[in-house]
């Protein structure tokens, strides 16, 4: 039973919640010329400023990018470094032909783009949880990006991560201090549509796991037990579950 404490959420909300998780897509194409109103970006930035941090650091900045020159030596450093990983694929020539293939950015297309960054001094240097894993200020970060993903999705926004540009080169463009380091280079805009499936998977790079491979038991067994759970193979055969 659900949605009667103070706090719960109806079966109708959990549909919903489910639904945006498993509709977000990485979207790099299909881009409109339509703005994303400040009230929208608000919202979505503030879902993102609400993600957990390590010892409460909150250690993001995001920084807005509409310029055109800006975007244009961005993408000059994507070109190059997508170059660089296509040499790195040397003599595999068929897999080369589909690298090629692939649309990994769109820099120029998206309405705007945002670069989350990370502040490693911020409320530091003594962080309750950092200590120990220096990461887990990055890893903060991350979750903000993943709620700001999620929240765009919620707006019927695409949002496409780039890693394919050199951090120097981030660095010197948008004039980051010496203490701040980039994580997430990010392209946002409403869409023709959202795709059904990973972009790498419709074009046959790479296929989602089945979940069951990834579950281990107690401890690490490679995710090759593969107990009964009640309703777990009827889960995973119902696509329609959350669509
Ligand atoms: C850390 C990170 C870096 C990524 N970098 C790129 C990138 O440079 N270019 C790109 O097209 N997609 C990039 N992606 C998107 C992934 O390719 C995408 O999430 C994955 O293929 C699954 O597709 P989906 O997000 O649509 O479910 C990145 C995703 C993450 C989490």
């Amino acid at each position: 039973m659900t949605g009667n404490r103070i706090g719960d959420f109806t079966e109708m909300e959990q549909e919903v919640f489910y639904k945006i998780i498993l509709s977000r897509r990485d979207v790099r194409r299909n881009f409109t010329r339509k703005k994303i109103r400040d009230k929208v970006l608000l919202r979505i930035l503030t879902a993102a400023h609400h993600a957990p941090s390590v010892g409460f650091s909150q250690p993001w900045n995001f920084i807005l990018i509409r310029d055109r020159n800006s975007r244009l030596s961005i993408k000059e450093s994507f070109s190059k470094e997508r170059l660089k990983s296509i040499e790195l694929l040397e003599k595999d020539e068929e897999k080369k032909r589909r690298y090629l293939d692939l649309k990994l950015e769109g820099i120029l297309e998206s309405n705007l783009n945002i670069c989350v960054t990370y502040d490693h001094k911020r409320f530091g240097p003594y962080v309750i949880g950092r200590m120990t894993i220096k990461e887990a200020g990055i890893y903060s970060v991350c979750c903000a990006i993943q709620n700001l993903w999620l929240a765009a999705r919620a707006e019927n926004i695409g949002v496409g991560w780039v890693s394919i540009i050199d951090n120097k080169d981030l660095k010197r463009i948008l004039k980051l201090p010496s203490t701040i380091k980039p994580i997430a280079y990010l392209c946002l805009g409403y869409v023709r549509k959202f795709e059904g499936e990973p972009d790498l998977q419709s074009q046959n790079w790479l296929n989602r796991l089945d979940l069951e491979k990834v579950i281990n038991y107690e401890q690490w067994d490679g995710g090759n037990s593969h107990p009964n759970w009640n309703g777990f193979n009827q889960q995973l055969t119902n696509k329609n579950a959350y669509s």
